[in-house]
């Protein structure tokens, strides 16, 4: 048996297209263009090209792209500065400070003084407790992006066992919370978790969050479950280069799952593209019409 292999590349340019479609219409009936901030303290060479990344596909999309490039000794008062500042743009609908940010700066200061209508990282305490309580919010984007992707195997999530590894606040909290909206039934399994691969292959649909290359095992999978990757982890490779694997063993896993996301090319592409869903959605609801059509 080999997996179906979920292809986060075709899933999310559809996505995106669909994005541009919306932010055409917003600018014709509406004369909004949506506007998205990222901010970049520091020269960590991920988050570059991930802020590159993000910039290109913004404009991609019809949308303006802001771009903040700050030094890796910038203080806390002076970020604070320019998130108020972005804060007050009426240009700007979204605000993404990229994280990690250099040791020394406080990430949750800086995520609370984002204003959380434009909080397009759906990482403010306002809207993770607005998820929680099951009330309208923006949502972080990973996490979204993974339940598009479960539901091009399963057209409902109603009543299916989900188990998320890892609890971090952005990606494995949010994700229960999403699923739980789905009705899916939902177990979070982490570091103290007993027994995880017996807890694991109880899941038809089993979510991978831990930053741990290749950690869950072909006889972690319950025969014919589907697998959503979202490690992206770098090891060395054969040529002695760098090659990136997720959480999951991927080739293994391909003899057992439904079907899984591969790494790269799966939850990855789906994080950018979903943040443009959440700059249009923010831009709508800062213009005060309608919810867009993605
Ligand atoms: N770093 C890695 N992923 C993310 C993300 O989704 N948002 C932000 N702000 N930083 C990240």
């Amino acid at each position: 048996m080999s997996a179906k292999i979920i292809d986060g590349k075709i899933i999310a340019a559809d996505l995106r297209a669909r994005v541009a479609a919306e932010v055409a219409r917003v600018k014709r009936e509406h004369h909004l263009t949506p506007g998205l901030a990222v901010v970049l303290v520091g020269h960590d060479p991920a988050s570059e090209v991930y802020v590159r990344t993000k910039a290109k596909q913004t404009e991609a999309a019809g949308m303006a792209s802001f771009e903040h490039k700050l030094p890796a000794d910038t203080s806390l008062g002076d970020l604070l500065a320019v998130i108020a500042r972005l804060n007050a743009d009426p240009a700007v609908h979204g605000i993404l400070v990229q994280l990690p940010l250099p040791k020394g700066l406080d990430s949750q200061k800086v995520i609370d003084a984002i204003d959380p209508a434009k909080d397009v990282d759906g990482l403010n305490p306002v809207n993770a407790g607005r998820l929680a309580t099951g009330l309208l919010a923006l949502t972080p984007c990973t996490p979204l992006g993974c339940i598009i992707l479960a539901k091009t195997v399963h057209s409902s999530l109603e009543g299916i066992s989900a188990v998320i590894i890892g609890r971090s606040n952005l990606v494995g909290r949010p994700l229960v919370q999403l699923l739980l909206n789905e009705n899916a039934t939902v177990t979070i399994a982490h570091s103290r978790t007993r027994d995880l691969p017996k807890v694991c292959k109880q899941a038809d649909l089993l979510l991978a969050a831990v930053g741990k290359p290749e950690m869950v095992k072909a006889d972690w999978i319950k025969p014919g479950a589907t697998v959503i990757d979202v490690g992206i982890n770098r090891i060395p490779g054969a040529d002695g280069k760098g090659k990136l694997v997720g959480d999951v063993d991927y080739l293994g896993a391909l003899n057992v799952a439904g079907a899984i996301t591969p790494v790269p090319g799966g939850v990855g592409q789906m994080t950018v593209a979903c943040l443009l869903v959440n700059t249009l959605r923010a831009a709508c609801a800062i213009k005060g019409i309608a919810a867009p059509g993605v």
